[in-house]
């Protein structure tokens, strides 16, 4: 039976759209796949690790064997267990806003902790290689704008590109996409159309995922 590691990137529980989609394709992947378990990690509640001199430390002396001191070691400890709870899920549901045009800081913190050498990916000399491979990932993406292909702001989405590029850099090849857009920008019937037809396909992709 699968486990699906269910991240949230967004602080605002009952009101974010890109919660409220998720938890759609998660209630009708529950019904489809009953034996399987969520285990859900919302990254403002979340007791991240700081990120400081010492994992930045242990971050290059781990991999080189090099011994570490006290402190790095404790939050090299932290790190590892986001990474060991990352490494055992069998597929991934994100669901993050557009923050400035990228992510909010919490998943990238939540990222600096997890990509790491040796653990989620490897440098051979035919380059990087991800570790994490042969698993799903489903990202819903919600932004108060639009930033349609094709169109003069589509460079401006920089959430997309960047999430869909580390998680590749892991080794993810199967990413599939729900972009909720414009939850603000165009009035609340663009929203409200664009959160229906999202909770529409997320119940669809629940079904195989
Ligand atoms: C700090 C902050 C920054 C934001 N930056 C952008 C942005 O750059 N572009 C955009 O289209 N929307 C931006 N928004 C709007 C959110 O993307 C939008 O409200 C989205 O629905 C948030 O996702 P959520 O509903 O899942 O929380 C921002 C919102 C916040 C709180």
């Amino acid at each position: 039976m699968a486990t699906v590691l269910y991240i949230q990137a967004s602080p605002r529980g009952g009101r974010s759209k890109s919660i409220q989609v998720a938890d759609a394709f998660i209630n009708a992947y529950i019904t489809h796949h009953p034996g399987d378990t969520v285990e859900k990690l919302n990254l403002f509640e979340a007791d991240l690790p700081v990120f400081g001199a010492d994992a930045a430390a242990a971050k290059f002396k781990i991999p080189r064997n090099q011994p570490v001191n006290p402190a790095e070691q404790q939050v090299w400890s932290q790190v590892e267990a986001f990474i060991d709870q990352f490494k055992a899920a069998d597929k991934y549901v994100l669901a993050t806003p557009m923050w400035n045009f990228s992510i909010p800081y919490r998943l990238k913190h939540y990222l600096d902790i997890i990509v790491q050498p040796r653990y989620t990916f490897t440098v051979t000399e035919n380059g990087y290689e991800g570790l994490v491979t042969g698993k799903p990932l489903l990202a819903v993406y919600a932004r108060g704008g639009a930033y349609p292909p094709g169109s003069a702001v589509e460079g401006y989405d920089m959430q997309i590109r960047y999430v869909e590029h580390i998680f590749g850099f892991m080794g993810f090849t199967t990413i599939q996409r729900l972009v909720v857009e414009p939850t603000q920008n165009q009035g609340e019937q663009a929203a409200q159309k664009a959160i229906e037809a999202a909770l529409a396909n997320a119940r669809i992709l629940a079904e195989n995922f």
